[in-house]
């Protein structure tokens, strides 16, 4: 009697084993049947009141069946889980061919790309590249370029002044001062450099910002050559060929001095707000050499000429990329960058 309802309970819960659809389903059966007061328990709680002989057969029923019960539990769990651990795999893909992501790659800041280009440039034209200091004396900065201490010019470029005199300089132009001081003419030499002022930040302005300068001296140097410089740098820049226009301008360190200005590259001299419906942008401060500036640093102004520009290199960037605010491209803020 006993061996035939451990019997059925055997094959009622192998069927509901096998017929389980989750790991939850396989719990219920063995806590009803394997747990503590399950079905089995009761069994086993019932061999006591056997006589010897039935209890020793009926004993070997219940364990057998109890084996076999826990056997099964076992595979069928295992068989949840491998089938769980294949979907996963499907799911997930691994290609070790994949290059490993490694150091993302950097790129040129575009006031740096810009100058690595002029400087490509003018070297080939025979222009040495040459760097001067951030701090510079007042001599070269103002006096050697024919700016003295009593001169509005000065005024023009708020400087940042350092307690020992000297300052940061406001320009590039004081690398010219150290071109013909150290190299003498003849002399090609341009100049790229990070220069200060002392102004506030708009959207125009910043107290530092970026300039190239340049110089050329020579025996019987005219505008001429100077316009025809100007004119293959600004075309590199803009990748096209761009009409030019001198008008008079005054800097202390040219006579004639000019402001450059080139043909609105957006309306082709039609006039749009970008060139303020006049149809040509400021670019460039540029001159011949004044002669003054020619004799402070030693040259005989009597046997050499020479013309010399100046221009923002951040302004040129501005211009090629149609930045319309300084404060993006010096900013730092990579999410602008990294378009270029
Ligand atoms: N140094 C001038 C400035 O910062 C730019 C400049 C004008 C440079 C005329 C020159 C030049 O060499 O000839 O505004």
């Amino acid at each position: 009697m006993l061996e035939e309802s451990i019997q059925e309970l055997e094959s009622g819960s192998l069927a509901r084993i096998a017929s389980a659809t989750s790991l939850e389903d396989l719990e219920t059966v063995r806590v009803q049947v394997l747990g503590r007061k399950g079905a089995l328990d009761q069994f086993f709680k019932q061999m006591g009141k056997l006589a010897p002989d039935e209890r020793a057969r009926a004993g070997k029923v219940l364990n057998g069946a109890k084996q076999t019960l826990e056997a099964a539990l076992e595979s069928a769990k295992r068989q949840f889980a491998e089938a769980a651990l294949r979907i996963r795999l499907d799911g997930e893909w691994l290609d070790p061919s994949i290059p490993a992501p490694g150091p993302r790659r950097g790129h040129l800041h575009p006031i740096t790309h810009i100058q690595r280009e002029l400087e490509e440039v003018f070297r080939s034209l025979g222009f040495a590249v040459l760097d001067g200091p951030e701090v510079e004396t007042e001599y070269r900065n103002f006096d050697a370029l024919n700016i003295p201490a009593d001169h509005p010019a000065r005024d023009a470029q708020d400087t940042f002044w350092l307690a020992n005199g000297d300052l940061l300089r406001t320009h590039t132009s004081p690398v010219q001062v150290r071109g013909m001081e150290r190299l003498g003419p003849p002399l090609r030499m341009i100049a790229p450099g990070r220069v200060f002022r002392n102004e506030s930040v708009d959207a125009s302005h910043e107290h530092t910002f970026y300039q190239i300068e340049g110089m050329m001296i020579d025996r019987g140097v005219s505008v001429a050559h100077l316009l025809y410089f100007m004119r293959i740098m600004l075309a590199e820049v803009f990748r096209r060929e761009v009409n030019v226009r001198l008008r008079p301008g005054f800097f202390p360190f040219v006579e004639p001095g000019f402001e450059l200005d080139i043909q609105c590259l957006l309306c082709n001299g039609a006039g749009c707000p970008v060139c303020k419906q006049s149809g040509w942008v400021e670019q460039l401060g540029c001159g011949m050499v004044h002669p003054n500036v020619l004799r402070m640093s030693g040259i005989d102004p009597e046997e050499w000429s020479g013309f010399a520009f100046g221009l923002g290199l951040t302004r040129l960037v501005m211009m090629r990329y149609a930045i319309d605010d300084i404060r993006h491209l010096q900013g730092g803020d990579l999410r602008f960058l990294e378009q270029f």
